[in-house]
This record gives C-alpha cells, sequence and structure tokens, in this order.
C-alpha cells in the first residue's frame, strides 16, 4: 500500500448518483497519498465538498458548509493543525470563480472531469503554503474538460459492500432548457466496454451481487466493444449478466429519447437485469415538453412504455416530474396529471422549476408564481403517493427475492432490496448481508416493506 503517514480525509457528497461514485473514486486516488477516512469534517487533514448545482437550494447549501468549514479550519489552526479545502462537482464547474472569491480559505476547486488529478493538486497546494505564507494567495483550479480520459487514470474502486455503482456513461448533449448538466458535465462521453468489464469483474471479486450502472443518459451509452464495434446499453447489459457472481444490474438514468427495443428485450432476456425503470417524462404536455426541448411527447412516451411492458408486463417505473415550467398551464399541468394516472408509478422525484443562471428557461418571461408551483407539486406529489402505497400494498402477500444489503434500524434486523428497489425490513443475521433470500411480504410503512422468511417445506428458504 503506502508508507505515506495517514491523514484523513472527510468527502461530504450533494446530488445524484454520480456524485456518490465520484466521491469514492476521488477517495480511491488519494488513498496511495496517505489519505484515510475520518470520522467528521472537525477531525480531517482534507474536506472535499463533491456539490451539485441542479437545483438552487443545493447550490445554496455548499455556500453555508462551506461557512461551517471554514470555523474547523480555523480551529484546526489555532491548534497547529492544517486543513486542505476543497470544493469538487458541479457547483465548482459552474461557480469556481465564485467560490474562490466568496470562500478564500477554499485550497482546490476541482470540476467533475478533473478528479483524476487531485495528488497533482494536493501536492500544489502543499507548496503554495510557503507562497500564502508570503501573502500571495494561492488557490488551485481545475476546471478544465481535459482531452485525457479520467478514466483511465483512476485506480480499480475497492468493494464495500454487496451492492455498487458503476459509471459507464457521462455529460449530456440534449441540452434540455431548463437543465444545468450539460455545461457542468460536458459532452457525453461513454467509457469502453472491456473497461467497464474489469471494472465490474473487480467488484464482483470483492463481493458485490448488484451494480447499477450509471450515466446522465445511460441508455445513450455507445461505447466501444469487445470485437471492435460500438455496443449499446443492452449490449454491455447481456455481457455483464455473464461475470459469475454478479447477480443483479440496474441502471440509471435513462432518457426516453433513447430508450431502444434492444434494451426492453434485455428486460425480457437477461434474468438479472432488475424489473425497475427510472424514465423521467418530466411533464405531460406537449407544448411544455416541446419548450424544455425534450425530444419526446406524451404519445411517444406512451408507446414507449407499452411496448417495454410487452416485452416485462411486471416492470416497476419511475420518473423525474417538473412543475411550473414558465408558460405552464393548469390545462397543461392537468395533461401531467392524466399522463400519470394513465401510466403508473412507483417511485418518483418530483420538482418545482427553479430557473438556473445561463440555461435558456431562466430568461423565458412567462415564470409561474411560487404558490401555483406550490399547490400544482402539492397535488402531483398526492397522486405520486397514492400510486406508490397502491403498488407496494399491492406487495403484501407475494414472496421475492431480496438482496439484504445493511443492518436495519432495530437489533437484529436487516435491510434488503426488492427486484422493484422498494426496501425491505426483515429480521436476519447480520452474516446474511449479502445474499439474495426469498422473502414473503407482509406489511408495508411509508418508504419501505417488511417481510418473513419465505416458508418452504424445509422451513425458512434461504437462496443463494
Ligand atoms: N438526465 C436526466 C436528469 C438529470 S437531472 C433526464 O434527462 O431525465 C435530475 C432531475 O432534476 C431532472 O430529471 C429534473 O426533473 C430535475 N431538474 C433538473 N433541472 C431542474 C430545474 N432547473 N428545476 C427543477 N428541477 C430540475
Ligand atoms: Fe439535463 Fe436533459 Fe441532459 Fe437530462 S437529458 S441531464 S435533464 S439536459
Ligand atoms: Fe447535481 Fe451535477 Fe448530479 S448538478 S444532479 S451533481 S450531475
Amino acid at each position: 500500500m503506502t508508507d505515506a503517514p495517514a491523514k484523513r480525509l472527510f468527502i461530504k457528497t450533494y446530488g445524484c448518483q454520480m456524485n456518490v461514485y465520484d466521491s469514492g473514486r476521488m477517495a480511491d486516488v488519494l488513498a496511495p497519498l496517505g489519505y484515510v477516512p475520518a470520522e467528521s469534517a472537525a477531525d480531517a487533514d482534507m474536506v472535499i465538498l463533491n456539490t451539485c448545482h441542479i437545483r438552487e437550494k443545493a447550490a445554496e447549501k455548499v455556500f453555508s458548509d462551506l461557512g461551517r468549514v471554514r470555523v474547523l479550519k480555523s480551529k484546526r489552526a489555532e491548534g497547529g493543525k492544517d486543513m486542505i479545502v476543497a470544493v469538487a462537482g458541479c457547483v465548482a464547474q459552474a461557480e469556481g470563480a465564485e467560490i474562490m472569491a466568496r470562500a478564500p480559505f477554499v485550497d482546490i476547486v476541482l470540476g467533475p472531469q478533473t478528479y483524476h488529478r487531485l495528488p497533482e493538486m494536493v501536492a500544489r497546494t502543499t507548496r503554495a503554503r510557503a507562497d500564502r505564507a508570503a501573502g500571495r494567495r494561492a488557490g488551485v483550479v481545475d476546471t478544465e474538460f481535459p482531452l485525457e480520459p479520467k478514466f483511465d487514470q483512476l485506480p480499480a474502486p475497492r468493494a464495500e459492500g454487496p451492492t455498487a455503482f458503476l459509471s459507464v456513461q457521462e455529460g449530456c448533449d440534449k441540452f434540455c432548457t431548463f437543465c444545468v448538466v450539460p455545461y457542468t458535465r460536458g459532452a457525453e462521453y461513454s467509457r469502453p466496454a472491456a473497461d467497464v468489464l474489469r471494472e465490474a469483474r473487480g467488484l464482483v471479486a470483492g463481493g458485490v451481487r448488484e451494480i447499477t450502472l450509471l450515466g446522465q443518459n445511460v441508455n445513450a451509452y455507445h461505447g466501444a466493444g469487445l470485437h471492435g464495434a460500438a455496443w449499446g446499453l443492452a449490449d454491455l447489459v447481456r455481457a455483464l449478466a455473464n461475470i459469475e457472481g454478479l447477480a443483479r444490474i440496474r441502471y440509471t438514468t435513462s432518457h426516453p429519447r433513447d430508450m431502444d427495443e434492444t434494451l426492453m428485450a434485455a428486460h425480457r432476456d437477461v434474468p438479472a437485469l432488475m424489473p425497475f425503470l427510472h424514465l423521467p417524462l418530466q411533464a405531460g404536455s406537449d407544448k411544455i415538453l416541446e419548450a424544455m426541448n425534450r425530444g419526446h411527447t406524451a404519445d411517444s412516451y406512451r408507446k414507449t412504455i407499452g411496448k417495454l411492458r410487452g416485452y416485462r408486463p411486471d416492470i416497476a417505473l419511475s420518473s423525474d416530474f417538473i412543475v411550473g415550467y414558465p408558460g405552464e398551464s393548469d390545462r397543461d399541468f392537468q395533461d401531467t396529471l392524466d399522463l400519470v394516472r394513465e401510466i403508473g408509478f412507483t417511485q418518483t422525484f418530483s420538482f418545482k422549476y427553479n430557473a438556473r443562471p445561463g440555461t435558456p428557461a431562466a430568461a423565458l418571461e412567462e415564470q409561474i408564481p411560487e404558490d401555483v408551483k406550490d399547490a400544482r407539486l402539492y397535488a402531483l406529489q398526492d397522486l405520486l403517493l397514492t400510486q406508490q402505497r397502491a403498488f407496494d400494498l399491492g406487495c403484501v402477500g407475494k414472496t421475492f427475492d431480496v438482496l439484504l444489503t445493511h443492518p436495519g434500524r432495530y437489533p437484529g434486523q436487516l435491510v434488503g432490496k426488492s427486484p422493484y428497489l422498494q426496501a425491505v425490513h426483515v429480521m436476519a443475521d447480520p452474516k446474511d448481508i449479502g445474499r439474495i433470500v426469498r422473502l414473503t411480504i407482509v406489511s408495508t410503512e411509508s418508504n419501505s416493506l417488511g417481510a418473513v422468511w419465505a416458508e418452504t417445506a424445509e422451513g425458512a428458504a434461504r437462496t443463494a
């Protein structure tokens, strides 16, 4: 490993699963420098805030957390200890200069595409201490979109528990008018299949049973295949399913435009591919979808779901929604409610439209008043919650394969995941973590299901 003295690293992650993955990789690149996890920011030699810019609240949270970090850093300085403060992720990409101006105690600002260079940035920061002592400002800012693919420069990630994220695609070329992601993450890029398979094999060798493939538009994946020609996501899923010990594959987030039939067929043919799809619809009115530049209509979404259900009738559907996009009328909003009623979702995320600086929709005149957005969000969430509850209640009495992932809140309890991505609680032995077991659902709570071991002729059945 390393002979460097142990230093403590604290990473706080905001935003989406890609940031969760990136935070793990930042810890990986810093490990050879001697960095090990810190319990809290207070006792850390280095603090990284891995930030999200998707909505104003997420971005503002970073600045309020930075205020707290500044206090911790000066307390450590009083005790003669140093603390390197880094801001990474999408706020860093979008507002690097502002961070340096508003928070001069920040040492490093790095974007999502440059974290493989972190060791070099840390070295530069340490050298810059001397300059600072000499009274010169010496922050390191690296928010390039470099030509060298960052994934090639990163060490293999370690498995931590039975589930793992694996980024296969990054960036976005779709430019929905409300969204900052194309600006913060850059252009679409797909990792070669060989790299993805290598990383997956390593994770499985470390005990991972379920991998969630990540990408801002993961179903637009088109990486170099094993035999030259480009592979789509379905090809990748089929190849991953051949890895012995990998029991489950998921992927997120998909775009309705890129949902092709080869991927739908994989949901029918590949048992490891879980019957769950997060396919953000955003709105049900064609006028609004067009204004958003989504590239799909209500009817094309309806048809996609119809086809998909032909391949995999039990597939559970999830979506993101935005209410109160500029110009959204009551009629438009009713269209969203109608389409939700027609399709039926099991788990969703819904947000009030939030104008983001630099995006085309922010400049539109017909912004919707906050109280109207509040009322629409309330009505939509009420409907979505009813659908989720109905789906959960319909699971009571059914027996599922559940992957047990971590201890529950109560002694003797474990939590796992159903095929449909519901959290399931059961009384079980901690050594069962990582196993896929047959459980019968007996109750529902607001965001989880309660289960007992499925009875068989021999008693409690345990599989895998
Ligand atoms: N690539 C995914 C979404 C990534 S962003 C897709 O195309 O669906 C995650 C979610 O945040 C989006 O689906 C959208 O619902 C929400 N979101 C993005 N920008 C937003 C904004 N300006 N205001 C409110 N919600 C927003
Ligand atoms: Fe944002 Fe649209 Fe790209 Fe999704 S597809 S990341 S919503 S621009
Ligand atoms: Fe947020 Fe960036 Fe993810 S803006 S949602 S952290 S891609």
